[in-house]
């Protein structure tokens, strides 16, 4: 290659380019973390770099000053204006003359974390909807009178390609001062539209703004909400923070808060205003917590399903629980934060809703399909986001299904004698021996077994206090391998399994794994109505990924993905075991952690990724499980542990 070499220090990258390419663009296209929040304007002098010049044997290079362009008007102009440490140059304005070596100081470097995509590894680039931008505006002139505003419309059209930008009376109020203060240079706090949609300007300050601009991703389920707070220039996670769904106590599933709403006048309202209480105390928490004030939130991307959708917006969800299953609207939503009450965000901050896919399946499988992109897989994908309500996708790149299951909220601890939530003191992890039916056990907070040395005394500080789903999936099926259950989910007697553990509960029995009644602690227990959850959950479960198998004619798939806030926690084996997914490899099956979440951070992080979602829901498969006859016959073959019918070939290796 005959054009120059341009080598970047400390990271090394380095690569050729054309004569007169700048170093910012050079940077870019290697993907070099160097900053810039001017557009290469030369006025905010974040891309400031060191060029080195002498004999580099170490790179077989000898770099001459005529390696750069000289010093052009911009940069003299910032010099003289700012100042810049000597043997610097704006990384805009220095162009590429000959080989090189440039070198990005640390306060150039804006340190970018990127989301990764589990599945294909695949990076997501830094550009947010809302991001801070830098412009600098035309003085006015009393011969060609124009407003400022006008003006600053042009300077965002020239200098950053944003058209039709709009602001509101606050910010048109507050910007003839600022744009003296800062001497005709303003920094904005901008949403940009990527469907076509008016950008806003969303705050303004003189000068060079230092101020953060934050967001929140946040996945609203049914039993759960989780929300990080991310830092919108690099993506970092600042806080996550977790609470219960209060709408629980007008329903555990979807459909009950369906009828909930059908039952009583106003009742939807009633559930609207609770998870709207809901978003504002967990925001606070992850304020409190960063110290973050809540008028640098600037934007907000949530994930959730049909039902939880609607009542986040105020949308009757009455249609969604009878056949057609119509949604008021499926598409994406942008929205002011202030329209769903969301106060402890900045005045102006917006609310960006992915799209929902069908009536029962939503934005959450939407988000799963951006952070895993089963539409670019190259074999047949089984991606499962396990919640109160499970997302389905099966797809390659031929073509993805979709579908939602009502698995109830068992595998998230609710229904469930002894559940609770995934938090310090609850059961994990669960042993069964097959022999003396003993069982040991890890509870979160403590990390060591329950049999080694010590464990109660590392145990008191959290105490033990019940179990969380991936603890009862592994409860019920190291229950099934100890053959203290039979493969209808019937517990034996401690006569019939050689335990005394087996106790006799009504006219059933249950299986003790912890009894802390001595010391005024609880009895830990597994019940026949906590399997009998267990196994209505894990048959929904596993009746809609074999629904989604017949439409797409098969009977195997090649992988397997578990995702939702607990899925990352759920043992393969013991998943298997239960017959929850259908028969792979143990290997072929991955975790994705919250992959709805990733998904609403992506979308978060990135404009041009909202852009792809809503391209990829409009061409996915929907399957409505409520209306196919099928669903019934899986559902009922399923109940068996593992599976009345299906084989399951790779348990007996
Ligand atoms: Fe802003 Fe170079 S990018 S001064």
């Amino acid at each position: 290659n005959t054009d120059p070499l341009v080598i970047f220090t400390p990271s090394g990258q380095r690569g050729h380019f054309a004569k007169g390419t700048s170093i910012l663009d050079a940077a870019r296209q290697l993907g070099v973390d160097l900053d810039s929040v001017c557009g290469g304007r030369g006025i905010c002098s974040k891309c400031q770099v060191t060029p080195s010049f002498g004999d580099f044997p170490k790179h077989g290079l000898t770099v001459s000053e005529e390696a750069l362009s000289e010093w052009n008007a911009v940069e003299e102009r910032y010099r003289h204006k700012r100042g810049l440490i000597h043997g610097r140059r704006l990384g805009c304005q220095a162009k590429v003359e000959g080989d090189v070596i440039i070198d990005v100081p640390p306060e150039s470097q804006v340190h970018k974390q990127v989301v990764r995509k589990a599945a294909d590894s695949r990076v997501i680039e830094m550009d947010p909807a809302t991001k801070l931008v830098v412009v600098e505006v035309e003085e006015p002139d009393m011969h060609a009178p124009t407003g400022d505003f006008e003006r600053l419309k042009d300077a965002l059209r020239e200098q950053w390609q944003i058209e039709r930008v709009e602001a509101d009376l606050n910010i048109l109020t507050r910007l003839q001062p600022t744009l003296r203060k800062g001497k005709w240079q303003v920094s904005l706090a901008m949403h940009i539209c990527h469907a076509g949609g008016p950008s806003r300007i969303l705050d303004i300050w003189p000068g060079v703004a230092e101020q953060g601009l934050y967001g929140l991703a946040i996945d609203l389920g049914s039993t759960t909400i989780a929300a990080h707070l991310c830092d919108l220039s690099d993506g970092a996670v600042m806080a996550s923070s977790g609470a219960m769904n209060p709408q629980i106590r007008f329903g555990e599933d979807l459909m009950s808060r369906v009828s909930y709403a059908m039952m009583n006048p106003g009742g939807d309202q009633e559930m609207t205003k609770a998870v709207r209480e809901a978003l504002n105390g967990l925001i606070a928490d992850l304020i409190k917590e960063t110290d973050i004030p809540p008028e640098r939130l600037y934007e907000a991307v949530i994930v959730c399903n049909p039902v939880m959708h609607h009542l986040l917006m105020g949308i009757d969800p009455v249609e969604l629980g009878q056949a057609p299953f119509a949604l008021a609207t499926s598409d994406s939503l942008s929205l002011q934060a202030s329209d769903l009450d969301l106060l402890a965000m900045a005045p102006r901050a917006r609310v960006y809703a992915l799209p929902c896919i069908a009536g029962h399946v939503g934005a959450d499988a939407a988000a799963v399909a951006l952070a895993e992109s089963p539409q670019s897989s190259s074999d047949l994908a089984l991606m499962v986001d396990v919640g109160t309500n499970a997302e389905i996708l099966l797809g390659d790149r031929d073509g993805v299904l979709a579908c939602s299951s009502p698995t109830g909220p068992a595998f998230e601890g609710a229904q469930i004698s002894s559940g609770q939530r995934a938090a310090p003191g609850a059961i994990e992890r669960i042993e069964i021996d097959p022999v003396t039916k003993e069982p040991r056990f890890r509870i979160i907070g403590v990390n060591m077994w329950s049999d080694e040395a010590g464990f109660e005394t590392a145990a008191a500080a959290t105490g033990i206090s019940g179990i969380c789903g991936s603890g009862i999936i592994e409860a019920v099926a190291e229950m099934r391998i100890a053959g203290l259950l039979d493969p209808t989910g019937l517990i034996g007697s401690a006569e019939a399994t050689g335990t005394s553990r087996c106790i006799p509960d009504g006219r059933t029995h249950s299986y003790v794994i912890w009894d802390g009644s001595a010391d005024g602690g609880p009895v830990i227990t597994v019940t026949q109505g906590d399997i009998r959850a267990i196994q209505l959950a894990k048959s929904a479960l596993y009746a809609g990924a074999r629904l989604l198998m017949d439409q797409r004619g098969v009977d195997k798939v090649d992988r397997v993905v578990l995702a939702g806030a607990f899925g990352a926690h759920i043992s393969p084996k013991h998943a298997m075991v239960l017959g929850m997914i259908p028969d792979v490899p143990l290997d072929k099956v991955q975790s994705a952690g919250n992959a709805a979440g990733t998904g609403a951070r992506i979308a978060l992080c990135n404009l041009g990724a909202r852009a792809e979602i809503e391209r990829v829901v409009r061409e996915i498969t929907k399957v409505e499980t409520a209306v196919e006859p099928k669903f019934q016959d899986h559902f009922v073959a399923a109940n068996a542990i593992p599976h009345a019918s299906d084989p399951f070939p790779e348990l007996s290796q």
